[in-house]
């Protein structure tokens, strides 16, 4: 996360690795902003990534060459994501220190904030702020960031198999708030948040879903679970005895219902009306779910922080949140403000790609927030 700054002026790419979709986003500093001028994806082989994490590297890697021979994907150096339980952040206290200092000490400190054994952990952090407590003792807030080192380099390995370079490697919900939120800048708050007030970012895939929740631009608080697209496909799939396509399919149609009101558009009667009508029920249960688990992540964090919050607006990505209604049932269950976000708020798009990524527009968020790192 860096500051505001003319950083690369070569193309970035941001890789993501997906359990359904492996894409690749291609980012160009250009006059006045920033231009996607590249952007592809590619179906995963089933089973390779599971919760996040790469279980088959070999398919893995020929989904990556395979992207890699879609039209204007090019360039060696790639920034992927890595979202999975094997990943933590935690935003800690400790006594102030200056950031070389603190480079030395964060090895003996990890340890009392993460469930991972340091010696099996690659760490990060960034300094978000120092402040002095009533006691007037100095301190700092840390963001700390710990990966299994294990997954690091399967995902590593998948990559470089497929002839390409690793020039970062960022958590994805921190991509994704990029995106939608702060264009990469860590100092420009958004500016529809008030002092005091948190705003979360959830993106639903097929195999994981993504919470973080973010003040002023950075992510303080991420979460993965894995109630996400496919859970609510196999429930469909499991109520109704169907395949699981075929069970995909009736969802995407079904979608949840219209809770402002609206009457249905057929007779209640008909086999299709009956189909769609216990479609929404599992969807609906399923959903109910998802809210209990969002409100658990989100009640978590506003205990863990020491000043009142409030989290007043949430907004949605991922191709698992154009589930139908889904935002006004998340309104409703969190008594919060929900939207879908755009992934390209910040972000210019050539012509040439205009299509490829309107067809992928809410799953496009990780791979366009990954190069955004890389640019700014
Ligand atoms: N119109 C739609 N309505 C409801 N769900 C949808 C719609 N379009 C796509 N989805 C769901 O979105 C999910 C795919 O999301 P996405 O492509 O972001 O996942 P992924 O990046 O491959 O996986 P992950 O990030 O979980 O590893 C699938 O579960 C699919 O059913
Ligand atoms: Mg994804």
């Amino acid at each position: 996360m860096g500051l505001v700054s003319m950083g690369s002026s070569v193309p970035q790419i941001g890789l993501d690795i997906g359990t359904d979709q492996v894409r690749a986003a291609i980012l160009k500093p250009s006059g006045s902003g920033i231009t996607l001028s590249g952007y592809a994806r590619v179906p995963m082989s089933i089973g390779a990534v599971v919760d996040g994490e790469i279980v088959d590297p070999p398919a893995v890697t020929a989904a990556i060459k395979d992207l890699w021979r879609q039209p204007g994907i090019k360039g060696k150096d790639v920034i992927i994501g890595v979202s999975n339980q094997k990943v933590v952040v935690r935003l800690i206290d400790l006594p102030f220190m200056e950031q070389a200092e603190l480079e030395g000490a964060i090895q003996y400190q990890a340890q009392d904030y993460i469930p991972i054994p340091v010696e099996d952990a690659i760490l990060d952090f960034q300094i978000i702020g120092d402040y002095m407590t009533p006691a007037d003792e100095h301190m700092m807030e840390v963001l700390l960031v710990a990966a299994q080192r294990d997954m690091i380099d399967s995902a590593v390995s998948a990559v470089q198999a497929a002839g390409l370079r690793l020039s970062r490697i960022d958590v994805t919900s921190f991509a994704i708030t990029r995106a939608v939120l702060s264009g990469g800048s860590s100092v420009l708050p958004d500016s529809d948040e008030e002092p005091g007030e948190a705003v979360a970012v959830i993106h639903i895939g097929s195999g994981l879903t993504n919470i973080a929740v973010v003040e002023k631009g950075i992510p303080r608080f991420t979460r993965v679970s894995s109630l996400s697209g496919n859970q609510f496909t196999q429930a469909v799939a499991n109520v109704l005895n169907l395949t699981f396509d075929e069970a995909e399919r009736l969802k995407i149609e079904s979608g949840l219902p219209d809770i402002s009101g609206a009457a249905p558009d057929e007779p209640a009667d008909s086999e299709d009306a009956q189909m769609r009508q216990v479609t929404q029920d599992a969807l609906e249960r399923e959903v109910n779910k998802f809210i209990a688990e969002v409100r658990r992540s989100l009640d978590y964090y506003l205990t863990q922080t020491t000043q009142v919050r409030t989290i007043r607006r949430i907004l949605m990505t991922g191709s698992g949140a154009q589930l139908k209604n889904m935002p006004a049932y998340l309104e409703k269950g969190l008594q919060a403000e929900v939207m879908l976000s755009d992934p390209l708020r910040f972000v210019q798009v050539s012509g040439s790609v205009e299509a490829a990524v309107a067809a992928d527009r809410m799953g496009a968020a990780p791979a366009i927030g990954l190069a955004l790192g890389g640019v700014v």
